[in-house]
Parts: C-alpha cells; structure tokens; sequence
C-alpha cells in the first residue's frame, strides 16, 4: 500500500488519537491473568493489540468485543492452556517480549513466531535475563525469533542492572516477576516508560518503587493471583506526534488533540520541541493512573537543537517525527546516543536517513545518531518517492513531512501503519491534509 499525499497549508480541527499501543497490550495482558472479568475502554484496535488479544485467545481467555469495549475474561495467572501451535506475535516487539516473561513460567512449552521485521531484532535482550532466572528459552544462534520455551519446575527472581533502557526488558521480567520464587528487583539507570508499573499498581499488585543516586529501582513479590478491573485507554501520545508535528511545520494551522496520554516517562519529544521554539500548550491536565491532556499545537518557527541525550529514551519512537522536525528547523539539530533506533521495526536512523535524502535534506548519519541541517524558515522539500521500509512510523513521519514539499510526494510500503494507527488517512483527511491510499 502506498500514500499519495500533496503540499499542505491550514490545519485546523480538534481530533481524538487513537488509544495507547503500550498501555493496551499491558492492559490485555494483565486482564487476561486477572480472576475474572475485566471491561477495556479505549483499546487500540491496531494490528500489534489484535495480535497480543489473538495470542491469549489462544491460551484459552475469552476476549470478545461489545460496543466498542473490549471484555477480557481472566483465567488467573496459572489458568492459561497450551496454544498447542505456533504464537504468531506478527511485528510486535512488545507482545513477544512481554509475553515472554509469562510464557517462561508456564507448565506448557511455546513457540514464538513473528513476520521478517520481528525475526530479525533483538531478543538476547530477554532471553538472557529469563536464563538467570532459570527458565529454559532459547532463540536461533543469532539471538532472533523463534524463541522455544520449555516448561521448567519454577522461576527464581533475580536482581537485574538493566544494561540497555528498554521497557520492554523490564515489563518481560515484571510478568516473570509475578510468578518467580523471592523478590524480583530491577534497576534502571535511564528511565523508560513505567506503564507495566502503573498498570500493575491498577490491578493492585504491590509494586515498590524507590529512588536513588538518580537510579530506579523496582522490587516486586510473587503473587498468588490479583483481582480484575475496569479501564479506561487514553490517547496514544507517539501516534498523536505526528499531528504535533503537522501542526508545527504546515503554515497556518492550530490542532487541538484531545484526551492524550502525557505520561512524563514518554513526552521527551515535547521537552525536544519546546526547545526548538514550539508553540505547543497542554489543557484540561487530569492524572488518573495515567495522566492525560489535551495538546493545543500552533504553527511554529523551530530552530536547531543539540538534543539532550537524556531525552533519547523518553522520545525514542518519536525520533522519525524528530528528525523531520529538525529538518525543516533553522540550524541543525544533533542527535546522539541513539543507537536503538537501529533496533526497531526497521533500522530507524538508516531508514530516516534515506527518508532525508530523497527529500533533499543534508545531514550526516553516525553510528549513533545523526546531524541534521535543517532548510530553515519557508524553506520547501524536495517532493518524491519515499521508501517507509514497511515502518509504521517512518511511513507516518515521511507522509507529514511531505505536507512542506514542493508538491506530490508518494510513500511506498505503508500498510504497517495499522499496526498502530489504524485509521491515520481519516484523522489526516480530518484535519485537511490531502492525502490518499493507493
Ligand atoms: C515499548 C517500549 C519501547 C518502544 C516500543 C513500545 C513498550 O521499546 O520503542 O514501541 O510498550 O514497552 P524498548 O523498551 O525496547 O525501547
């Protein structure tokens, strides 16, 4: 599939994103381990959700959907049964990695599968901390899908440094957690997202969480079993960046994005912006288990920044959207120690890097970031054909980028946006970008 979008002038509207990605597949997760039944509001409907949903499914829990509500009937956390075949995870690196962390402690073996994207990232990551523990998973020779995990008797917890910032790692060793001997503890010296800690917190599932020397450290106690609940999903706050940054770069237009997650562990990018020169409000501010807000973002000059490396973490799939800002800023922007951006749904500095070229931005790649000179005020992109490389997220970043080109742009590979952003054409199109699929 590929989007066909022109030059863009004079977004206006007050739009809904869709619900949290991250936040969703905890909460399936945790429904699903609950004794009974639990209602999900505001689930995302993307394709990574229904693949998290699919698995459970196939271990058994009934999750059906009613009026736009999602019903998960819990099985307790020893109730799953053997899915009998393959787990097919499909481009989700969060449901593998996640749920490895229950599969791990399960009294049946499991093998987990995914498309070419997911078999080819990371998984040494989990795999090797699970083998502290002493589950029995292994990955192929080059540490990548398929996993193959075998049941063994019982997990012990671990105390665990975590050695990349990844909240994936630290969610895939909470679940463990949650059935390990002892008490599980895990440090972190950058923060990452703590959904899975507010999500255990709102399943009243004890949770200790301290501070010190400018470290996180997580202590969590095996539980025998947690009673479900009730949730309601907030906007997605990486898929509402991309109308942040439409609204940003396109002449004359104000987007107000309501009810969007602004969980301080994920808005790097706001900090990023605001440095720049964004004109970008927060309102009606509440904080529930998740904060949330409405985002009023107004046409803006940007100029180039030497990004923070403590944003890195808290911004990491915004950097495609990042980047274009920093494309169209006066000045340039550098970005550095971001090296995971090449383990992503697609290596995302090299894909952005290629994204820049055809646009006809100078820049100059690292191995761990990149120096972006931006085209400054008023200045145009080059319009043309923009490879996503099947990334959801650099399809979503090409295509708004392309509302400052000089007239056509088409992004090719663009299915994989509805693992995310399911219905992106129609929030573009009600905002007034002319886009199209074709
Ligand atoms: C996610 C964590 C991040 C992020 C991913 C979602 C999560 O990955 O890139 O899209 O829901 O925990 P890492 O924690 O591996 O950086």
């Amino acid at each position: 599939m590929q989007f066909k979008i022109q030059k863009g002038e004079g977004l206006k509207g007050e739009i809904t994103i869709p619900g949290d990605k991250s936040i969703s597949h905890r909460a399936i997760m945790l429904a699903s381990l609950a004794d009974g039944k639990s209602e999900i509001s505001g689930f995302l409907e993307g394709e990574d959700c229904l693949a998290t949903i699919e698995v459970f499914q196939k271990m058994g829990v009934i999750i059906s959907r009613r009026n736009g509500k999602f019903l998960v009937e819990g099985k307790g956390l020893k109730g799953l049964k053997d899915p009998a075949s393959h787990l097919d995870f499909r481009n989700s690196g969060t449901s593998v990695r996640l749920c490895s962390g229950v599969l791990a402690t399960q009294e049946f073996s499991s093998t987990l599968i995914g498309d070419s994207s997911l078999s080819s990232r990371p998984m040494l990551r989990i795999t090797e901390p699970l083998g502290l523990m002493g589950a029995n998973i292994s990955s192929t020779e080059a540490g990548t899908l398929p996993l193959r995990i075998e049941p063994v008797n019982s997990l012990e917890a671990i105390k665990y440094s975590l050695p990349v910032a990844s909240a994936q790692v630290k969610s895939c060793l909470l679940f463990a957690g949650l059935y390990s001997n002892g008490i599980t503890e895990i440090e972190e010296k950058i923060t990452t997202r703590d959904h899975t800690e507010k999500m255990f917190e709102q399943f009243d599932i004890p949770i200790n969480i301290s501070r010190s020397k400018g470290k996180k450290l997580i202590k969590l106690d095996p539980v025998e079993g947690f009673n479900p609940k009730n949730l309601n999903i907030c906007g997605d706050f990486s898929s509402a960046s991309f109308f942040i940054l439409a609204a940003l770069i396109t002449p004359n237009s104000e987007l107000l994005l309501k009810n969007v997650g602004v969980n301080p562990t994920r808005t790097g990018f706001l900090h990023a912006l605001r440095h720049m020169g964004a004109n970008i409000t927060l309102q009606n501010e509440t904080d529930s288990y998740e904060p949330t807000a409405d985002i009023l973002v107004k046409t803006s000059e940007l100029k180039g920044i030497v990004l923070n490396t403590n944003l890195v973490a808290n911004m990491i799939d915004e950097m495609p959207a990042f980047f274009i800002a920093a494309s169209l800023a006066t000045g340039t922007t550098k970005v550095k120690e971001a090296k995971e951006l090449r383990t992503k749904e697609s290596d995302r500095l090299q894909a952005m890097s290629e994204v820049l070229d055809s646009f006809g931005v100078q820049f100059q790649l690292e191995a761990d970031g990149i120096v972006i000179k931006g085209i400054g005020k008023g200045g145009t992109l080059k319009a043309s054909t923009v490879n996503s490389h099947g990334d959801h997220r650099i399809a979503m970043a090409a295509s708004i980028a392309s509302l400052r080109s000089g007239g056509e742009t088409t992004v090719l590979d663009c299915l994989n946006v509805s693992t995310s952003f399911p219905n992106f054409i129609d929030v573009c199109q009600e905002v007034g970008i002319n886009i199209e699929k074709i």
